[in-house]
């Protein structure tokens, strides 16, 4: 087992999003159980409060707008009562004022209701679109807040799920749903007190028949949101599995997981075609329950009302009004149906949003921020630090037991050892990924914990094997760690790294455009931009995982060549994948479960009789 520096470049990758682990498939029980996040009681109304506090004039004057256009649709009833009872016998008498009056009154009415409900659906979109603006940049600016230990285990097919179908949802509630309820409640008070005051008993006989429909609508309720939240769990992984599938579609095609992918997301698909089926099914079986109560309840009135006609207690057309109001009193019993569905589905999404923006970051900015002393001489490295840290990932065991390292400022440290020895970890500490559990890492006696992010990002700056390039230009991929930087800047820090050749070469040269994820630049070419970008962020200290392994031996010996440049005056620590790298180093550390098992000057060690002279021999005779 000494010659792991020599094994695959790519297999143990851990900044990538584990395409190994989304290939072999995880069961979609996963997926479900780490949807909803876990949130203080109260969350999710305390986030909806929030989200409408702003805008609380803007609603009164929108629900005010409702209230006078169903007031005015609900004058019709009364009107067709007069014209039946007073305005036509007038008419017969040959007085047309009344019967024109009642023309012109519904006229009014009708135009009145037209105005008024356009201004309100364009309130209310208005209102609506604000809150949606709101909740979507605070998804966004939160989960980038987040820490990377969050983002490993919520994948970004779950954002991409908050931030697209939670946020819809939210938008169908606000859009379509609150004006159904608030139609509903008012035509059911305006309805009511028209009734009872044409006439008691038909308007008793209406009020009685809601105690049914309200218990439907808690039956309802209750099933419905169960279900709900059944399909938006279900969508959710839906859309989970579609994004990180298509994420690592290239491990996808390397391990031939295209059959089995189909078929777990075939699974995925047809739950949520059941729980689609299941909603329906709600509605129907509540829409047709509705229906038998409005129906009973007419018949019931039209019966007794006739009654009454005829033994000459009631006017035909009041008669004729209460039938008209009933119809519609229970026209928007459906509505309500629509509106619970939206309200279950963006309380559903509510839900998750509202776990999710309870998520603390694991890795806080300070409260309190130190400063880093000002550089001692003229070069820009700091002393590093590891005092006594101790570390373990959430998911496994204990990776660093406990763990003392000081590096002077300026001095190039590589790492060696085994796959899983640690060495990454050690270098996502000392970039503040995580915090230790135990101990610190300091920065020139700066607790990392205590830089302000900002100062930490100036001054630590890791290179990793991904490389990951950012869509826009080749220059502006450079420029990141100093978006002020002159285009003289990047050219030098390009050529410096031995990157200017190739993209002279490129169609627009620096102004070409990468593309996401760098498409048109192969591995080797996107960690040459990596190094320019790092170079160009001049950083006290400079971590290089593994950086060179996508590169080939001439590419590893030149940038090996603008290393000793780079390097100089910095702090780097060189975590090697093929040891000619620990030629540049002046200290060579061979670490082993967590643990330094070996330290000291490259020659030292390589002249002596431990790990690192083994590696070192087994390495010599595989070059031969
Ligand atoms: N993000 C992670 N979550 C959980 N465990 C991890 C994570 N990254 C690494 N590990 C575990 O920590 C140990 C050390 O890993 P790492 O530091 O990447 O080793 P090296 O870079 O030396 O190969 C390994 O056992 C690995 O499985
Ligand atoms: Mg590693």
């Amino acid at each position: 087992m000494t010659t792991t520096t020599a094994s695959t470049p790519t297999a143990e990758d851990d900044e990538l999003p584990g395409p190994q682990g989304q290939g072999t498939g995880s069961d979609p029980g996963d997926v479900f159980d780490r949807d909803v996040l876990p949130a203080p009681p109260g969350a999710t109304a305390a986030l909806l409060r929030s989200l409408l506090a702003p805008l609380r004039a803007r609603a009164v004057v929108t629900t005010l707008l409702l209230l006078l256009q169903q007031a005015a649709v609900q004058v019709g009833p009364l009107l067709v009562a007069y014209a039946i009872d007073s305005a036509v016998p007038a008419f017969r008498e040959h007085r047309h004022g009344p019967l024109i009056a009642v023309g012109v009154g519904y006229l009014l009415c009708a135009l009145a209701s037209g105005v008024l409900q356009f201004a309100f659906i364009e309130a209310s979109a208005r209102v609506s679109q604000d809150v949606l603006l709101d909740l979507r940049g605070r998804i966004f600016r939160h989960a980038q807040a987040l820490s990377v230990d969050f983002h490993e285990r919520y994948t970004s097919g779950r954002l991409i799920s908050r931030s697209t179908t939670d946020v819809e949802s939210l938008r169908e509630l606000l859009n379509d749903g609150l004006q159904e309820l608030v139609t509903v409640v008012l035509s059911f008070v305006y309805i009511s007190a028209m009734l009872l005051w044409l006439d008691l008993s038909l308007g008793a006989v209406a009020v009685a028949s809601f105690v049914p429909l309200y218990l439907l609508v808690r039956v309802y309720q209750r099933r419905a949101g169960r279900v709900y939240r059944a399909r938006s769990t279900a969508i959710a992984a839906v859309i989970v599995k579609f994004v990180e599938t298509m994420n690592g579609v290239r491990p996808v095609r390397a391990f031939r997981r295209e059959a089995a992918n189909d078929a777990e997301f075939a699974v995925l698909n047809r739950r949520h075609e059941r729980t689609n089926g299941d909603a329906l099914l709600e509605m129907a079986r509540y829409v047709v329950g509705s229906r038998l109560v409005a129906n009973t309840a007419v018949a019931g009135i039209v019966l007794w009302g006739a009654y009454r006609v005829a033994s000459g207690s009631l006017a035909l057309g009041v008669l004729a009004a209460a039938v008209l109001y009933l119809r519609r009193l229970y026209d928007p019993i459906d509505r309500l149906g629509m509106f619970l569905n939206s309200y279950q589905s963006a309380a559903a999404s509510l839900e998750k949003v509202a776990g999710l923006l309870a998520q603390t970051p694991s890795v806080p900015e300070p409260a309190v921020p130190g400063e880093l002393p000002p550089l001692k001489g003229d070069f820009p490295g700091r002393e590093v630090v590891f005092d006594g840290v101790r570390f373990g990932y959430r998911t496994g065991g204990e990776v660093l037991p406990r763990f003392d390292l000081t590096l002077p400022a300026g001095q190039t440290v590589a790492v060696v050892g085994a796959t899983g020895a640690g060495k990454s970890t050690l270098a996502k500490l000392l970039a503040r990924f995580y915090d230790p559990s135990e101990g610190r890492v300091l920065l020139d006696g700066v607790d990392l914990r205590e830089l302000p992010v900002p100062e930490l990002r100036r001054g630590v700056v890791m290179v990793t094997q991904e490389a990951f390039l950012f869509s826009g230009t080749v220059a502006d991929n450079i420029a990141i760690g100093r978006p002020d930087a002159t285009r003289e800047d990047i050219e030098r820090a390009a050529k410096a790294i031995g990157a200017h050749e190739f993209i002279s070469a490129l169609p627009d040269g620096y102004d070409t455009d990468v593309r996401k994820r760098g498409g048109r630049i192969s591995a080797g070419q996107r960690q040459l931009v990596a190094f320019a970008r790092a170079l160009l962020a001049d950083p006290a200290v400079l971590i290089l995982d593994e950086a060179t392994s996508s590169l080939d031996i001439p590419g590893e010996r030149a940038v090996q060549r603008a290393m000793s440049t780079v390097l100089r005056g910095r702090t780097a620590v060189v975590i090697a994948h093929r040891l000619s790298t620990v030629e540049i180093a002046d200290r060579v550390l061979v670490m082993e479960h967590g643990r330094i098992v070996e330290d000291g000057r490259p020659e030292e060690l390589i002249g002596g009789t431990g790990r690192f002279a083994d590696l070192h021999r087994a390495w010599r005779d595989s070059l031969a």
